[in-house]
């Protein structure tokens, strides 16, 4: 399974990058309106540090202005991934930009039937956003496990099932679980991941235990 992270915090990618652990990153309007820096620099500095996909979400509505953002924004680095929202305009978007090798990720995925349209239009990543669809009261991971299955019955859907809007170590969990390829999650979710009490007062004993031999390894 790729790890995403979702975020657009230079810093917290340069950081998360550095462990090896970051496939890729995703950002959005609303991630990129937090840093106060010029949008396109900013994808431009997270493409020098993680050369896996980096997603850049175009902003407008319709199909024309769609291509002319994302012909800028594909030219920053050869990992951008332009992010179109699902919509009509957004999946031709798709369509257009994958058919010429460009990366997709195609956005605000929120049921099944929307994903086997990603799929139709050739996306490279489809995106369904579990913690909104919890936050509902709708069982998230229920429509990642019915995307999987039903790309699973079709050779020709090649998209990648990318679980977003992840809210906790154990959306992950239940996402590799299911067999979703990739996921995005927020930096302190990840690091989250790492801990367990029991691997804290273990590594705590550990160390005691051998401050008392007295030894040193190097
Ligand atoms: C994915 O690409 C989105 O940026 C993200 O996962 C949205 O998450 P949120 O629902 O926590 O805002």
């Amino acid at each position: 399974m790729k790890f995403f992270v979702d975020t657009a915090d230079f810093n917290e990618i340069k950081d998360l990058a550095s462990t090896g652990m970051v496939d890729g990153v995703t950002t959005n309007p609303s991630l990129a309106a937090k840093q106060g820096m010029d949008f396109k620099e900013l994808i431009g500095e997270i493409c020098k540090v993680v050369s896996g996909p980096v997603s850049a979400e175009v902003t407008a509505s319709d199909y024309e202005t769609m291509m002319k953002e994302a012909d800028v924004l594909r030219k920053i680095a050869r990992n951008v991934t332009i992010k179109v929202p699902l919509t009509p305009d957004g999946l031709k978007t798709c369509r257009a930009l994958t058919s010429e090798g460009t990366m997709v990720n195609v956005t605000l995925c929120f049921t099944a039937g929307q994903a086997i349209l990603a799929a139709k239009a050739g996306a490279t990543f489809v995106s369904p956003f579990v913690g909104r669809l919890d936050d509902l009261g709708v069982n998230g991971m229920q429509l990642i496990e019915d995307i999987v299955s039903i790309y699973q019955n079709y050779d020709s859907f090649k998209t990648q099932v990318l679980v977003a809007s992840v809210r906790s170590p154990q959306h992950i969990v239940d996402a590799a679980r299911i067999g979703a390829d990739v996921m995005t999650a927020p930096p302190k979710v990840i690091r989250q991941l790492y801990n367990h009490p029991l691997t804290a007062s273990g590594l705590k004993t550990f160390a005691e235990d051998w401050a008392k031999t007295g030894q040193s390894i190097l």
